[in-house]
This record gives C-alpha cells, sequence and structure tokens, in this order.
C-alpha cells in the first residue's frame, strides 16, 4: 500500500483525494490549514490534519497548493531524498521546486476529472517513477514529456475541460432550441461527448474515419458536418488553446529559478 499525502486539499488535491480512494491501494493523508476544506475530504482520505510534517511519513507527496503558495509551503516542508514530490502548479517549473527539497520532483499537469478517475494528465519524463506512473493509471489516462512541452499541456488538459464543458454547452443548447427539455439535453450531449471521446480512445481508426462511419451518404450527419467544415469552429478551438498556453508561458515567468 502506498502512502500518499495531499496538501492543499481544494479542487485539484480534493479530485486527486477522491479518484484514489476508489481504488483501495493507497493510505491517504490530506493535510490543509483549512479546517472546512479538510472536512469536504473526510470520506475520502484515511487521515486528515493540519501539520504539514505528516507529509515525511509518505512515499509520495502531492503538492496541490496555488502556485503563488509553493514556495512558503516549501520552506516549511522537510522530505528525505527516498520520498516523491509531485507538483502539479501551473507554471512553476520541475526545477524551481527541485531546487527546494531533498524529495525527488516529478512535475504533472493533472485536470479535475481526476475525481472520476478520467483524469488527462501530462508528466515530466525526469522525476517519473513507476510508483508515480501506477498513481497516474489509477485515476485516468497519462502522457510522459519533456518539461518544454508543459504550457501546452496546461492549456489542452488542464484548461481543456472548460473548453469542453463550453462546446456541451452548445450542443445543449441546440438540443433545448429543438424543443429538448434543458436536463434531458444536457444528458445528450455530456453523454454524446463521453461515448465519442471513448470511441477516439479505444478505437484504431482515424478521428476523420470515425466521422466517416456516422455520416451516410445524403443522411442527416453530413448534412451537419458540411456546417462545421465550412465554419472556423477548428479555428476557434486552436485559437482558445493558443491564448491559454500563451498565458501559461507568461505566469511562468515569474518563476523562473536562478
Ligand atoms: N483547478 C484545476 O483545474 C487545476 C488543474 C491543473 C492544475 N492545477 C493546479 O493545482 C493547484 C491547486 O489548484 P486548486 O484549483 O485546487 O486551488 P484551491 O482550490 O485554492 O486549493 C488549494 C488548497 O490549498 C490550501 N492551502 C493554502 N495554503 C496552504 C498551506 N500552507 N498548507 C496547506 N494547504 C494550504 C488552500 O486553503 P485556502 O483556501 O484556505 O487558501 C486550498 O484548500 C494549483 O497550483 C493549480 O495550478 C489546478
Amino acid at each position: 500500500m502506498t502512502r500518499v499525502s495531499v496538501i492543499g486539499c481544494g479542487n485539484m488535491g480534493g479530485a486527486f483525494l477522491k479518484g484514489l480512494a476508489q481504488s483501495d491501494s493507497h493510505h491517504l493523508i490530506a493535510i490543509d490549514l483549512d479546517p472546512e476544506a479538510l472536512e469536504a475530504v473526510e470520506a475520502d482520505a484515511t487521515e486528515t490534519t493540519d501539520d504539514i510534517d505528516a507529509a515525511r511519513e509518505t512515499d509520495v507527496v502531492i503538492l496541490a497548493v496555488k502556485p503563488s503558495i509553493v514556495e512558503i509551503v516549501l520552506d516549511d516542508l522537510d522530505l528525505s531524498g527516498d520520498q516523491t514530490l509531485i507538483t502539479i502548479a501551473a507554471g512553476v517549473s520541475r526545477e524551481f521546486v527541485a531546487n527546494r527539497t531533498d524529495a525527488s520532483v516529478v512535475r504533472i499537469m493533472p485536470n479535475l476529472a481526476a475525481e472520476t478517475r478520467d483524469m488527462a494528465a501530462a508528466a515530466t519524463e525526469d522525476g517519473l517513477t513507476d510508483e508515480v506512473r501506477e498513481l497516474l493509471d489509477d485515476v485516468g489516462e497519462y502522457i510522459e514529456i519533456d518539461e518544454e512541452l508543459m504550457d501546452i499541456s496546461t492549456a489542452v488538459n488542464g484548461s481543456g475541460p472548460a473548453f469542453a464543458f463550453y462546446l456541451i454547452d452548445a450542443m445543449k443548447d441546440a438540443g433545448v432550441e429543438g424543443g429538448l427539455e434543458p436536463e434531458q439535453a444536457e444528458t445528450l450531449a455530456a453523454q454524446t461527448f463521453k461515448g465519442a471521446a471513448e470511441t477516439v480512445l479505444r478505437d484504431d481508426r482515424s478521428v476523420d474515419e470515425l466521422i466517416d462511419a456516422v455520416c451516410s451518404p445524403n443522411g442527416t450527419t453530413i448534412e451537419g458536418m458540411e456546417v462545421l467544415w465550412d465554419s472556423s469552429a477548428d479555428k476557434a478551438v486552436i485559437d482558445a488553446v493558443g491564448a491559454a498556453e500563451r498565458r501559461s508561458k507568461e505566469l511562468a515567468e515569474a518563476f523562473d529559478d536562478e
């Protein structure tokens, strides 16, 4: 059983705790200074505490505080060389963290779907151990990347859930306009995105081939696809990801070390 501590039990720390709790293969210590945050994760954590020293008893430490707090927490955190520290703070380099701890450090860009074990994550090749790979496998899918690709990962899978929510909402609105109840339209739109995503992940065919498979000649889908192909919908998505990537780079400048 791997002992894992999560420092900062807000949105992302809470999502990790909820996802990891479902596999029963981790002893989970939740650490936060805010009693309400600890209360919110009580059902998922094995232990909750406001004592940061509890992290010293764990194999893996997930640092899930806001980027602006990372340095303050690292100053208080006394880890040893046989521990692994996972940093998930957007824009904070692996080196910035590694310079402030004896633990081995891996940087990860996760997303909130850790909660349902559907997380898409990117991990730096540097510092990635089998223990961390198993932990990431437990809560979703991950890829291994060079750290210089962390800004595009931040945009695609860190910010990506918001972009996907937006697209699901547009599909829902179309359903409501056509006469469906809002709840019905939301179920159909969200489940359709979920099913389509599963197909892309599990099917060997390319996305173009999958589109072809849905489009029968002279049918309904091809009529809709013609509208999308003639539009700049793909460009709007590319621009949104680009804007998030640029912002990630800007934020990272504040954490350029030495
Ligand atoms: N949210 C996302 O979708 C997402 C995606 C990818 C990466 N991330 C990264 O994940 C990190 C956390 O983001 P978040 O959205 O989860 O933030 P959040 O909801 O604000 O959670 C941070 C938690 O840390 C607590 N905290 C603050 N100082 C602390 C300390 N000294 N010791 C222990 N706990 C402390 C906060 O308590 P208070 O509220 O009392 O300050 C809060 O409960 C960020 O670095 C972010 O870049 C987030």
